[in-house]
């Protein structure tokens, strides 16, 4: 294993300032490259009021947050990457941008720096082959905001050596993050299981199962820190539609996008950034009600007997259909997705909880109405097959 002393980071914008801050509340030294003096200056504002939110909540003192600040140099060149061992790059999800990076820091950086991206779609396997030192390449994936959030998916690509792995891992842990190996595929873990469950969400909604207070309601009460149709609007629909059509492509029609989705981009009701989406929003992003245009894509709820568990379902066969295709060991799985999503329960519980052949039952009942959407994993079956009631 490597021993990392000083880390750079590429790009200052959401995610590079706050595993910026993460880096430096374990008193890291961090290089924070921009690409102009207006982002790199907006970048360090964004330090300093993490900085200064800390001191207010008393989780830093103001001593130790000025020493914190002083770790972090700007930059707008490559000049001092000479001795740097890591470098997280969190550029805009754009192949020729992360392209053009990962050549600068391949001519730039010692050969044994590691090169972790903070992708959140791209192949692993594929930025290392730009970089040409795939064997040092690694998918280092935070989630929003990195400097607050526990979780970290280490996605090795195909040419990753075990040392970078290693080393990688036992740095993310240093953070004082949870480190999830996640093999390569589509979204990674995590939010591939989050794409089927906030899917559903909205099929229940279109097809007026349920009102979309119902639906976030329910779903906090069974297992959420925030409902699905809430978190999309915190999110932006656009962004929603690019991952949902994205999934889609990749694992095909059990993901397929909910018209929904589409029609709410075109009528610009994006969530909090219009002020319209599933809620209407002031002008300080507080909820002050639903969105009553929305009944021109949905039908009227009507039923009022929508369960949470509807919603769950598909994102415990994603699981299963995961643990299949060895994406992650079984006893990590639960555990990244409470610490990336704030589950109270994961969904490996979750199913444990339900009962393995209530479960398939459920979903062989679903798979009749709805199709693909809810075709049982085989691993599943085999559980129910072999009379196990739970995974443990
Ligand atoms: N936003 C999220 O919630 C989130 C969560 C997890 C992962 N990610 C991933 O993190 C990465 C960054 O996303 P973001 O939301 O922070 O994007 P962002 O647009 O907020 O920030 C990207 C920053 O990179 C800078 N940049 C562009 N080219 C550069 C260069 N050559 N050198 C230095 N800086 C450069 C831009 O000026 C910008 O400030 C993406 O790969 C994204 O998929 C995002």
């Amino acid at each position: 294993m490597t021993e990392i002393k000083k880390v750079a980071v590429i790009g200052a914008g959401t995610m590079g300032a706050s595993i910026a801050a993460a880096l430096i509340a374990k008193n890291y030294p961090v290089l924070l490259k921009e690409s102009s003096e207006t982002f790199l200056a907006r970048g360090l504002a964004t330090i300093d009021s993490i900085l200064k939110k800390g001191v207010e909540k008393g989780k830093v003192s103001p001593q130790d947050a000025t020493t914190q600040r002083g770790l972090v140099t700007g930059t707008l060149d490559y000049a001092n990457f000479f001795d740097i061992d890591l470098v997280i790059e969190a550029v805009p999800e754009q192949v020729e941008i992360k392209k053009s990076v990962l050549k600068d820091l391949n001519d730039n950086c010692k050969a044994s720096a590691i090169i972790a991206s903070n992708t959140s779609s791209m192949s692993i396997s594929q930025l290392g082959s730009f970089s040409s030192r795939p064997a040092k390449t690694i998918g280092m994936h935070f989630f929003n905001p990195a400097h607050l959030m526990k979780l970290v998916e280490i996605i090795p690509g195909l040419e990753t050596d075990q040392e970078t792995i290693d080393t990688v891992i036992d740095f993310a842990t240093k953070l004082g993050k949870l480190a999830v190996q996640v093999d390569e595929c589509a979204s990674f873990l995590v939010n591939r299981l989050l794409g089927r469950y906030m899917n559903e969400s909205l099929w229940c909604l279109e097809e007026g199962i349920a009102s979309q207070d119902e639906i976030d309601q329910k779903t906090c009460e069974y297992n959420m820190p925030v409902g699905p149709l809430a978190l999309r609007d915190m999110n932006g629909a656009d962004i929603g539609l690019w991952v949902a059509k994205y999934n889609q492509s990749e694992y095909g029609p059990r993901f397929e996008v909910p018209p929904l989705l589409e029609s709410m981009v075109k009528a610009n009701y994006l969530g909090k950034k219009t002020k319209k989406g599933f809620y209407i929003y002031d002008d300080q992003g507080v909820k002050i009600g639903s969105n009553p245009d929305l009944a021109k894509f949905v039908k009227p709820a009507t039923s009022g007997d929508f369960k949470a568990e509807r919603l769950f379902l598909p994102m415990i066969n994603e699981a299963f259909l995961a643990l299949q295709e060895n994406v992650c060991r079984k006893e990590d799985l639960d555990k990244a997705l409470c610490a990336g999503l704030g589950m109270r329960k994961g969904p490996l519980a979750l199913a444990n909880e339900m009962g393995l052949s209530l479960c398939l039952m459920l979903m062989e009942e679903n798979f009749q109405k709805h199709g693909e959407r809810y075709r049982p994993a085989p691993l599943l079956k085999r559980y129910v097959f072999a009379g196990r009631e739970t995974i443990d």
